[in-house]
């Protein structure tokens, strides 16, 4: 057996020989969010099944039930029943999104329509990072909305005297949940609201609300205009494609391994990171395609392989922006350089992403370069026998856990509690598949 886990959250990992079996693992977080958000702003009831227990979709849902919906969680069924998206009612209490920057970001375009004021705060981690993203163009929709001084949370929403303004908006960075925040915002203003992507994000608000998209000039044009009535759904959740990568990435780079994830999201703009490791070598494939909800789903075989260096940059960046921390871990075991550049954006996620990702593979004997949009990985041998930090970070926390399997010496992880915001049952779901 290769993990013990303490009260503290004080994990340690010893290195397998190999890792073998197939795993289903819970609904994308993502889409998760979204599910609830659209269920609330629907009139009638919702189910979702294989809806994520993790700490930040839940966090969504109980947010929306300050709001005054009603729902029942149980054995990861959601079941919401709302009244439409013109009977929110205002909460008792400031609204805590806890470490979810989507949930914050997502209800922030929701509230900014609602004629009732709220304020929407979260954790120490969410209230460090930026929030004028979101409170900028909402503002210039006419929503009385307000952060610090810093631009960060407490988000303070006054309530709107009249419809929002529509807009036009070119996103200066590239994030889905600055565009979901302004096109919820948009289902409450008069005119069309056309958010424009120059660099395409995920895609799942489009699909969900059935949005139209056009394409001109390498640019995304997403519009939605005032709505009265949105139509309760059904859905099967799939499986998170970013915690899949957890486990594919331990596969290729154990020896004699073989993991099937079975019915994981294959969303184009959320498997990139399979496009980047195949062109590392990787042994990946990809079978039973379906589209059962709007949503493409399969299962994905991962085998031990040699990998090699490439480089990452560029428009490819947003579609693998949660898989860095995982992907820099197989350029830790690759030939050559792995390099990620054109990647701020990681500096701004629930740690410092690019200096996190640093110092624990440098703690792990790999030389590694740090720069300011990125850094340049030289692949060695994972060496261990030392201790490592999660920084407070879920991709941090599985990505340390990952090298620990694959190093030469057992690794201690500290704060290994931090997993449980996008997957809580990661340490026994690594168990059933250790060898
Ligand atoms: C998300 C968008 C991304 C991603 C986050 C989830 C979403 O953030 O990193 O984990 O569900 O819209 P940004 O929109 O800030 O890039």
């Amino acid at each position: 057996m290769s993990t013990k886990q303490t009260e503290n959250a004080t994990v340690t990992v010893t290195p397998v020989e190999s890792l073998y079996g197939e795993i289903e693992l819970p609904g994308d977080k993502s889409i998760a969010h979204r599910a609830a958000l659209f269920a609330a702003l629907a009139r009638g009831e919702s189910l979702f099944e294989n809806f994520p227990g993790a700490q930040d979709p839940l966090t969504t849902v109980k947010c929306l039930a300050e709001l005054g919906i009603e729902y029942e969680y149980a054995g990861r069924t959601l079941w919401i029943q709302s009244s439409g998206l013109y009977y929110f009612r205002e909460p008792y209490q400031t609204l805590d999104a806890g470490n979810s920057g989507t949930t914050m970001r997502l209800l922030a375009g929701l509230l900014s329509g609602q004629s009732f004021p709220s304020v929407i705060t979260g954790d120490s981690s969410l209230l460090r990072r930026p929030m004028r993203r979101v409170i900028k163009p909402l503002s210039i929709m006419n929503a009385r909305i307000s952060g610090t001084r810093k631009g960060t949370a407490p988000i303070k929403i006054r309530g709107a005297k009249r419809p929002l303004r529509s807009i036009n908006y070119e996103l200066p960075v590239a994030s889905a949940q600055v565009k979901t925040a302004i096109l919820l915002a948009g289902l409450y203003a008069n005119g069309t609201t056309t958010v424009i992507e120059p660099f395409p994000t995920r895609d799942h608000t489009e699909r969900m609300l059935g949005l139209p998209v056009k394409k001109f000039g390498g640019k995304n044009y997403i519009s939605v205009h005032k709505m009265i009535r949105i139509p309760p759904a059904r859905m099967v959740i799939p499986g998170d494609p970013s915690t899949a990568a957890f486990f594919i990435v331990a596969a290729l780079i154990t020896p004699a391994s073989e993991i099937i994830v079975r019915n994981v999201s294959l969303n184009p703009t959320r498997i990139a990171f399979i496009t980047v490791l195949e062109r590392m070598g990787a042994n990946i494939k990809i079978f039973n395609k379906r589209n059962p909800d709007g949503e493409p789903v399969g299962d994905i075989c991962a085998y031990s392989s040699q990998l090699r260096g490439c480089t990452v940059e560029g428009a490819l960046i947003p579609f693998i922006i949660d898989e860095i921390p995982i992907l820099a871990v197989a350029g830790a075991c690759a030939d050559g350089f792995f390099e990620v550049k054109n990647a701020e954006e990681l500096r701004q996620k629930e740690s410092d992403r690019i200096n996190s990702v640093v110092t624990n593979i440098s703690a792990m004997g790999i030389r590694v370069r740090e720069r300011d949009d990125g850094f340049v990985v030289e692949g060695g041998t994972l060496r261990g026998g030392i201790s490592l930090d999660s920084f407070g970070d879920h991709r941090l926390a599985m990505a340390s856990a990952i090298m620990g399997l694959a190093a030469n010496n057992e690794v201690t992880l500290t704060n290994m509690n931090a997993a449980a915001v996008s997957f809580p049952e990661f340490m026994e779901t690594i168990k059933t598949i250790t060898n």
